[in-house]
């Protein structure tokens, strides 16, 4: 049960009655029932639709909707309709619209265009809000609030006047005053000093370089501002009907947004997986963002809002999904902890930009395969319904930061060719393929249960920081910090004597010299045996200060010099990793820290097969084999006794996945 809304997992997508006559209606209600939808998001796009004029308000097709939805027992996650304003209101008030780094102001004709500092907006969006609370708030359909639509996902940043002025109230708030923020910056660099509030800008089109921590500050600033105006629409909906939960939808790697922060203001979290289906390293990435999603929400059950059920529109090869795919995609995310498997959109739209973009209903309708995958599906997801709410146990977890990616990132940084989340999924990858289930964590989340703390390019980290990883390696946690990592402090300063800065005595060594290489280098690196291994990208010049050696760089410049270390403290240690490891190098590093550590996998490793273990309340638990690509793969059941868990079956000791084949297991208690 995803947090009482539904029975069992939600099942459902995206619902634009608005596009079609109402007689297809009543055709989508007997379809909806037949896949065994019970949860559809409803009026997202629609606010010219329900006010087509300042002074007009129109919700009689909406009512007639909603209460179609309730008499076939139907759910509705209500959208608050605000990802798009009406063209009148741009004519109106022109600065309404974002205006881009060049100054050049957006043209209405697409959808978010709005500025997120605008008031015209802020308040328009409000009053919408409170409508349509005050008037389905008692209607039976109304299950949740889906507040807004992707926030930031065509419009990040906005480099307006308005925004400019709201910059430096909220520098303001964080440096008290200007020779605090001309320190924070460094303005003394470049004639880059501040004689005046009014002198400050966000960082819009210049010559070269801008500013770092202008940059990092407008980067935060932004999301602060996006994320207030979700903020003032779920207290308004909280104020008029508190016994509904809320929810936005997040995106995948999405860089622009702290969602650590805006976690701490959802009710659930939910996002939008779009895998592309031709890039062979998809699955993992997907994987990562269900467990970053799960992990947002304090370990609760997520809901996959949208997913494709076949092709999208908007990539420059829109692969379909073969056979199996979508079922792939769907429990992956079960998987991973959600318990709502969502899609955009339920029935193919006929025009508008999104014609060719699949949906649970294609354009050849019922009969179609697409559709039939549909319909199995909501049969299987219904007979799992005793697995929502079940959890998922890590004892590894995984540090992201947007601090450290923003600015890790940064135009002047030592290399631009790998993204932090390279380093994210390069670490993820080698514990998803030994099946140990992982949370990510950020600065906030407690340490205490968890064994091993993966921390790839922490590239900024704040005193207080080093200091809680101190003492949690102190009390018996096992440390793995990894290349690029502690460079700066929280105002993008480097921190006396360079990395790794406040963590120097926790990792016992000193960061003399990186040496960025152009992508796709490799060289060796010697674990103590003479066997040469690889690393790949990136190497660092280290001063040993008190750490253990394990590994020395086998060629090169830094031939001889240590690659790899190890500093114990208390009963924990802290482990160091130089450069970027391939496979089996990779193996070398981790299996003695997984094993000092205690952490262990759900599964054993059986090539192309990702394991996960849901575990509800009352003890029962499931496995979820996955098979990640085509042909056949035969896996062996450690234990017996575990029985199908959408037919009740007993499997036996072993069985056999095909094309992007799932089972779910539930093994037997004890
Ligand atoms: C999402 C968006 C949906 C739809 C979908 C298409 O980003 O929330 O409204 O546009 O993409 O893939």
């Amino acid at each position: 049960m995803i947090h009482g809304i539904v029975d069992g997992f939600a099942y459902g997508g995206d619902y634009n009655p608005e596009q079609w006559p109402e007689d297809v209606w009543a055709e989508d209600m007997r379809l909806m029932k037949e896949a065994g939808v019970n949860l559809v998001s409803i009026a997202i796009f629609s606010w010219a639709r329900l006010q087509p004029a300042e002074d007009r308000f129109d919700f009689a097709w909406l009512d007639r909707a909603m209460d179609l939805l309730a008499a076939n027992g139907i759910g509705a996650d209500l959208a608050t309709a605000t990802a798009a304003h009406p063209n009148w209101m741009s004519l109106k008030y022109p600065t309404v619209l974002a205006v881009d780094e060049k100054g050049i102001r957006y043209t209405w004709g697409s959808r978010q265009a709005y500025c997120p500092s605008s008031r015209v907006y802020r308040d328009a969006a409000a009053e919408l809000v409170r409508r349509l609370a005050e008037r389905y708030k008692d209607h039976p359909a109304l299950a949740m609030w889906h507040i807004n639509d992707e926030y930031a996902c065509h419009v990040d940043s906005c480099y307006c006047d308005t925004c400019a002025a709201g910059f430096r109230g909220w520098l303001t708030s964080r440096y008290g005053d200007l020779d605090h923020l001309n320190e924070a910056w460094g303005t003394a660099f470049w004639s880059q000093r501040y004689g005046s509030w009014d002198e400050v800008m966000p960082p819009r089109y210049t010559t070269t370089f801008r500013n770092p921590s202008q940059v990092l500050d407008y980067q935060r600033f932004m999301s602060d501002t996006i994320l207030e105006l979700y903020v003032m629409e779920r207290d308004i909906l909280r104020d008029v009907t508190p016994d509904k939960k809320a929810t936005t939808n997040f995106m995948p790697l999405f860089k622009p947004m702290d969602y650590w922060r805006w976690a701490r203001e959802m009710d659930i979290v939910s996002w939008d997986s779009y895998p592309d289906p031709h890039d062979p390293a998809s699955p993992l990435a997907n994987a990562f963002d269900h467990d970053l999603m799960r992990s947002l929400g304090g370990g609760d059950p997520f809901m996959l809002m949208e997913q494709a059920a076949g092709r999208v529109n908007w990539r420059q090869v829109n692969g379909m999904k073969h056979p199996g795919l979508m079922r792939y995609h769907s429990f992956q995310a079960v998987a991973h902890g959600a318990d709502a498997v969502m899609f955009f959109q339920w029935r193919q739209s006929q025009r508008g930009s999104e014609q060719f973009h699949s949906a649970m209903v294609p354009h050849a309708g019922e009969a179609s395969r697409s559709f039939g995958e549909i319909r199995n599906l909501g049969v299987e997801l219904a007979a799992l319904a005793p697995m929502a709410g079940s959890r998922i146990d890590a004892d590894v977890g995984l540090y992201v930061d947007y601090d450290s990616w923003w600015s890790s990132e940064f135009e002047t940084a030592p290399t631009s060719s790998a993204p932090y989340t390279a380093d994210l999924l390069l670490w993820y990858g080698a514990l998803r393929d030994r099946n140990l289930p992982v949370d990510m964590v950020s600065a906030d989340t407690p340490l205490e249960g968890y064994r091993l703390l993966v921390v790839p390019r922490l590239f900024l980290i704040s005193e207080a920081l080093a200091e809680r990883l101190e003492a949690w390696v102190a009390s018996g946690g096992v440390l793995l910090v990894t290349a690029g990592s502690a460079w700066i402090d929280e105002t993008t300063a480097v921190h006396p004597g360079g990395a790794p800065g406040p963590l120097r005595s926790l990792l016992g060594l000193q960061v003399a010299d990186v040496d960025p290489l152009p992508p796709g280098t490799v060289f060796t690196v010697d674990f103590g045996d003479h066997r040469a291994l690889d690393g790949r990208d990136w190497r660092e010049e280290l001063v040993v200060e008190g750490a253990e050696t394990l590994a020395v760089y086998a060629e090169g410049p830094m031939a001889g010099r240590t690659a790899s270390t190890v500093n114990r403290l208390g009963t924990g240690e802290a482990r160091y990793v130089s450069f970027r490891p391939g496979p089996a190098a990779m193996e070398r590093i981790l299996e003695p820290a997984l094993r000092i550590a205690g952490a262990e996998a759900v599964f054993p490793v059986v090539p192309g097969v990702h394991v996960t273990r849901r575990r509800a309340d009352d003890g029962r638990t499931w496995l979820v084999l996955l098979h990640q690509g085509t042909g056949e793969v035969s896996v062996d059941l450690p234990r017996a006794g575990c029985r199908d868990a959408v037919d009740g079956r007993d499997v036996g000791s072993s069985l056999v996945l095909g094309d992007w084949g799932v089972r779910v297991l539930e093994e037997p208690i004890g």
